[in-house]
């Protein structure tokens, strides 16, 4: 039995004896619940035997499924989560689920952005008004999950324990080598947390949340980019923002560890060292940059619970050199040129990029979604796209098709401690494939991986776009072993101006749990809406979370 199996065992018998039983840290991929409890039905988990036909191509405002499915809406933009009335945000996309007992357990959701024009119809951009709102509708949502004797899984509106996370007013502890230091002007907290796109669960059962595209809220000096005039109402500097945050559903603890760098954050995968050391590998999603992996100092305990989670303060920051195979420390004690260049520990996790370029990181084709095969340890990367950027295309190494590529990347000897790998591309995006714009990537259970698309939709594809060959975006299902291995199954596709986010097979297996993420955003105007999902009729578009499950059939 491999290493990887043994931790992933102890981890289970840690959480027999805990009290916190929590379903989702999994020494495995981050959109994969882990079943804890025992007594769950035994029926065949859904998208494990593929048994389905391929969904159709679809321009449609609606929401299509496969033939024998059907959705549940589990959670709107605008619902009332608490007494307080905080309200679930815009843009939902990253989502994860922990169990607590045989009955209840969390559900976590990122609010990446905001569709303004449904948000505040008409409003200014520069008023004051406008600033709060979109800050507001940032950030991510805890709610309670409840599960009734015989029922589902399903969230509890309102709850007490319901809670918010903003970019408005949400206060969030710094940790690792930054906090407290001149490259974050002394601070030992963040003010809110914004561009909240996917993330993960953490061993110990908290969440994560990347912060990807802060820059389009506080700007980024270190790339040069200016921020909003909209936002001008507010004066927060960028450097607080750009990290892995981590959420703790039971004491509402909310954290941003600098140790894991500054950068547009896609998600978080968590796996272990033969030797018991933490790993989190992260994508940085913006063109030509690169993919990293922190390992922790010292040692995973199981029975240390979330004591665990100093091991994101003290360890080394690599990155990917994907032409050597290696992983290059950002360790400027080891590095010269790190230090020639001003680079003290605590600057490496806030100019991370500078620091990746100086020791050799590769440019990659944005770096999206990260995810560690639950039975090969493997770790798959969704390179979302190549955008023409005076980088020589011809050359293998930059992946040069422009609807991107699935990527794996083998750790020597299967060892995630290990600083050497091998990286290939699995599938190409192309006509041909059925693959484009590869961006949220899961598993289910039978080591099938779940791709969802993200590529964007018009009023009207452009001639030779992959919206004109696939229609609204979609999630596909790509076999990684067996007779179908690498083929792309069709299951489901977005209402129009959409994608999808994070498939998250559900507690029991019987649903597939995914946000669905700015419907209608193509519309021209209110008055000529692309969709009115979920609410149909003439609603106005919202994102929402929704539950896919199999039709019930009745004899
Ligand atoms: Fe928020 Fe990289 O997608
Ligand atoms: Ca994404
Ligand atoms: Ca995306």
């Amino acid at each position: 039995m491999s290493s990887l199996h043994l931790k992933r065992r102890e981890f289970v018998q840690f959480l027999g004896a805990s009290a916190v039983v929590a379903a989702g840290h999994r020494l495995m991929p981050n959109w994969l619940v882990t079943r804890a409890d025992a007594s769950e039905p035994t029926a065949t988990p859904l998208l494990d035997n593929l048994d389905f036909k391929p969904a159709p191509i679809s321009h449609s405002g609606d929401l299509t499924l496969c033939e024998g499915f059907e959705y549940e809406v589990l959670l709107k933009r605008g619902d009332v989560i608490n007494p307080q009335g905080e309200t679930y945000g815009d843009h939902n996309d990253y989502l994860a689920i922990v169990q607590r007992d045989a009955t209840t357990g969390w559900l976590w959701s990122n609010h990446e952005n905001v569709s303004m024009k449904f948000l505040l119809p008409g409003e200014m951009l520069d008023t004051f008004k406008y600033a709060e709102t979109r800050l507001r509708n940032m950030g991510g949502t805890c709610v309670r999950i409840e599960r009734k004797p015989g029922g589902p899984w399903r969230p509890v509106l309102p709850h007490a324990e319901n809670f918010r996370v903003d970019g408005l007013s949400s206060r969030l502890k710094l940790t690792g080598p930054a906090a407290g230091t001149s490259w974050v002007f002394g601070a030992h907290e963040a003010i809110g947390s914004v561009g909240n796109c996917s993330g993960g669960i953490t061993p110990w059962g908290t969440f994560c949340s990347g912060e990807e595209n802060f820059k389009d809220t506080w700007g980024d000096p270190e790339m040069k980019d200016n921020p909003p005039r909209s936002i001008r109402h507010f004066r927060r500097p960028s450097e607080h923002y750009g990290y892995i945050c981590e959420i703790d559903p039971d004491t509402q603890e909310l954290f941003k560890h600098t140790s894991l760098g500054r950068m547009a954050h896609e998600n978080v995968a968590f796996n272990l060292t033969r030797d018991g050391r933490l790993v989190a590998y992260t994508g940085d999603d913006r063109v030509e940059q690169c993919m990293y992996k922190f390992i922790s100092h010292d040692r995973y305990d199981p029975a240390a619970g979330k004591a665990n989670r100093r091991l994101l303060e003290h360890g080394t920051l690599y990155v990917a050199n994907t032409k050597k195979g290696k992983w290059i420390p950002l360790d400027p004690e080891k590095n010269r040129r790190l230090r020639r260049h001003g680079f003290d520990a605590a600057r490496v996790c806030v100019n991370t990029r500078t620091a990746a370029k100086l020791v050799g990181g590769t440019p990659l084709a944005r770096p999206e979604d990260i995810e560690v095969h639950p039975v090969t340890g493997e770790v798959y990367v969704a390179l979302t796209s190549w955008q023409a950027s005076g980088i020589d295309k011809t050359k293998p190494d930059y992946f040069p098709d422009i609807a991107g590529a699935l990527g794996r990347l083998r750790e020597r000897d299967g060892d995630a401690g290990s600083l050497e790998f091998e990286f290939d591309i699995l599938v190409r995006g192309a006509k041909e494939t059925g693959l484009a714009w590869p961006d949220n990537i899961g598993f289910t259970d039978q080591n099938n991986l779940l791709v969802a698309t993200d590529y964007t939709i018009k009023s009207k594809p452009d001639k030779n776009s992959s919206q004109e060959y696939f229609g609204n975006n979609y999630l596909v299902v790509v076999p990684t072993s067996g007779p179908k291995q690498n083929q792309v199954i069709r299951f489901a596709v977005t209402p129009k101006g959409a994608e999808f986010c994070s498939p998250t097979l559900s507690l029991d297996r019987q649903e597939l749990w995914i946000n669905v993420q700015h419907p209608g955003d193509d519309s021209p105007s209110l008055k000529e809406l692309s969709s009115h999902f979920p609410e149909g009729g003439d609603a106005i578009p919202k994102s929402a979370m929704v539950a896919i499950k199999r039709k019930r059939t009745t004899n």
